[in-house]
């Protein structure tokens, strides 16, 4: 591969942009300063919600303006925001379809997408606290929306030969973690799974790399800001990783790189943590300790 500028001139959809603090924004306004062209999807109202109440509907109308805004102020370089629902195939679709009709064939996405309904109520402590409802909805935005977007952008033409997709994931698909996560870390873990399937699967039939990099536990997102005991897991971090939690300006480099044209890189699960991940390390949490627990030692 030669060239000092390998992503001018290509064209990346960049998913999950709600505000500055987005994991996805400073991904995309990276690309932006790479001299890549950038498409982001938001989660807005599309033809294909029906029967919403008059909450959830202007839920969707800001959660769409707020991307709108963010791309405008801090990605730039002409980015548009295409209203997207990543948990309907019919709104992928049309996505796809739009990308498609303009002749625009992507050389990437991003993913970084996930939802878990129970942290708006403080998160549930334990996978047995979490109903049949609120788990599928979490596997269904934060991993099968994976498997869905690639496929219906692929069947639009949406999707160039040698493309790259990358997706965000956490330690915690592997580790288990004392902040209330249970559902989303087995949506991570099937997040994973689903890069490692994908990788085989579309490498050999269209050339299409996929990834995905796992970040430091981060507060500022809406995201992250919504997870009880986050905050302690990321001043862990901060403590024990030998390099200290990774920056989102770091993820964005490492996300840009994965997306480089040519690259034999698929299949990965790429640590963008400090080293965190190295280290086994105990719960953060002092409350994650068993009721009534003496110390057990073999001394
Ligand atoms: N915050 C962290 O600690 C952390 C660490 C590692 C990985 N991640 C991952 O990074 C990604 C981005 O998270 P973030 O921390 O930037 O938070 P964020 O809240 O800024 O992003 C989550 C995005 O998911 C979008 N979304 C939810 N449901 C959707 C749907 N049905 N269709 C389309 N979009 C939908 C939201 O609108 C939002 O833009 C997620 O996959 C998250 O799990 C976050």
């Amino acid at each position: 591969m030669s060239g000092a500028a390998p992503l001018a001139g290509r064209t990346f959809l960049v998913t999950g942009i709600t505000d500055a603090a987005s994991l996805a924004t400073a991904v995309a306004a990276e690309l932006v300063r790479r001299g890549a062209h950038v498409v982001c999807s938001a989660l807005g109202p599309t033809p294909h919600h029906e029967g919403l109440s008059a909450r959830a509907r202007d839920h969707l109308a800001a959660t769409l303006e707020s991307c709108r805004k963010t791309v405008e102020r801090e990605v730039g370089g002409g980015a548009e925001t295409i209203a997207c629902d990543l948990t309907i195939d019919a709104s992928i679709r049309d996505l796809g379809e739009a990308l498609g009709r303009r002749g625009v064939a992507l050389d990437g996405v991003v993913h970084a997408v996930a939802r878990d309904r129970t942290l708006a109520r403080g998160g549930a402590p334990g996978l047995l606290d979490v109903s049949r409802e609120d788990f599928l909805d979490c596997l269904d935005v934060s991993a099968y929306s994976l498997i869905a977007l690639l496929r219906e952008l692929l069947e639009a033409g949406a999707l160039a030969r040698g493309a790259s997709a990358i997706s965000l994931s956490y330690l915690a698909a592997e580790r288990v973690v004392t902040h209330p996560y249970a559902a989303m870390s087995v949506a991570k873990a099937a997040l994973e799974r689903i890069t490692l399937e994908l990788a085989a699967e579309l490498g050999r039939r269209h050339g299409v790399r996929v990834n995905a990099v796992r970040f430091s536990p981060y507060t500022a997102s809406r995201a992250g800001g919504s997870i009880r005991g986050l905050a302690q897991a990321e001043a862990h971090g901060a403590a024990i990783a030998p390099l200290g939690n990774a920056l989102f300006e770091d993820l964005a480099r490492e996300v840009a790189h994965l997306l480089t044209p040519g690259l034999a890189v698929t299949g990965e699960i790429r640590n963008v943590d400090g080293g965190l991940h190295l280290l086994a390390s105990g719960p953060w949490d002092p409350a994650a300790r068993r009721p009534g627990d003496g110390d057990r030692s073999n001394r």
